[in-house]
This record gives C-alpha cells, structure tokens and sequence, in this order.
C-alpha cells in the first residue's frame, strides 16, 4: 500500500476509543461519501480491534447486540448512513469463499467496511483507503498510528481533525 498521510494518537483508556469512534462517526455524517471507506485494523490479539468496531457502530446508531464476526466472518448492519460490513478473517482461510460468500462483491459495492486480521485475506482484500494500527502499552495505554493510502484516507484522517475540538 502507498502511504499518503500518517498521524500517531495515544489512547490512554477505553474512552478514549470511544471518543475517537464517535468524532469518526460524527464526520461519516457529516460527509457521507467517507461511507465508502475500506479501514483495516492492525494489532495483536486483545488490542482492541472489536471494541473499536463497536464503539464506532454504536455511535453510528447500532443498537442492540453487536456480534464478534469471528466465526461467520462478517456481520452486516444496514443503518440510515449506508451499509456497514463487520470482518474477522482471523478463521478465514478458504479463498473460494472470498467469492461464495460475497466478500469481493461487497468490497465492490458502496459502503463502509470494517476489517480486523487483513492479513489473513491478503491477496484478495483490495488496498485499503485507512489502516489503523493499534498497539497495547505496558500501562494498557494504546498506541495507534494511521495511515492513509488513498485520499479517501487522508479525507477521514483529515475529517477527525476537523470534528475532534
Ligand atoms: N484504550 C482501549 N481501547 C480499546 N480497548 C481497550 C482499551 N483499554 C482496554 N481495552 C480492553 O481491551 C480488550 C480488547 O479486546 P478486543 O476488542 O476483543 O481486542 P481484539 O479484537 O483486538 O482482539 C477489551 O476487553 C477492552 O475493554
Ligand atoms: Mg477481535
């Protein structure tokens, strides 16, 4: 993937997270063509991965139980902003299933997509519009870095600047 823009956070507690989810949110809103985005989570296991999905689907208004897609894979949530498309790929390890499940159609089709484990899918999964690497300090801080590789991207990254204060 080609960088185009980076930016490091710290997120001292699960607040944090969840303020960041819901500045993202606030800017989906604000522009909805952001819905379109394909955003990869990076981090070893515990990071923080599916708690972020479900702060940023709660802020997007998802109520009820958010499911962990790890054994289907994908969980889907139709919300007033456009579809969002939840992935786990950490079992996924079947490359047939990419087409029979529908994968490659949906990162085709508008909408927002989710992904934790991409690497798990490399080779199939298109590049991404936004990485976001998370990484467990030795005081549970998060460390978490951004990186952008379309302008679809750089326009999030630079949409949360303009919501956070
Ligand atoms: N700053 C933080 N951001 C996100 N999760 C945090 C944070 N601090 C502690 N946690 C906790 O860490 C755990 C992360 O688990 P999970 O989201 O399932 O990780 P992953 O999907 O990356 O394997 C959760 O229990 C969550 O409450
Ligand atoms: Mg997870």
């Amino acid at each position: 993937m080609r960088i185009l823009e980076t930016r490091s956070l710290q997120w001292p507690d699960e607040a944090a997270t969840q303020a960041f989810c819901a500045a993202l949110a606030r800017g989906l809103q604000a522009h909805p063509h952001l819905m379109n985005a394909s955003i990869e989570l990076h981090g070893s296991l515990g990071a923080g991965k599916t708690s972020w999905v479900r702060h940023l689907l709660r802020a997007l208004g998802v109520e009820g139980r958010i499911k962990s897609p790890s054994y289907a894979v994908m969980e889907s949530y139709e919300l007033p902003l456009g579809v969002v498309s939840h992935f786990d790929f950490y079992r996924f390890d079947d490359p047939r299933e990419w087409e029979d499940a529908g994968f490659r159609d949906i990162f085709a089709a508008p909408g927002l997509k989710l992904s934790e484990w991409p690497e798990k899918a490399e080779g199939m999964l298109p590049a991404p519009d936004l990485q976001i690497w998370i990484e467990t300090q030795a005081d549970e801080s998060r460390s978490v870095k951004l990186v952008a590789g379309t302008a679809l991207g750089q326009a999030l990254i630079q949409t949360l600047e303009g919501v956070r204060s």
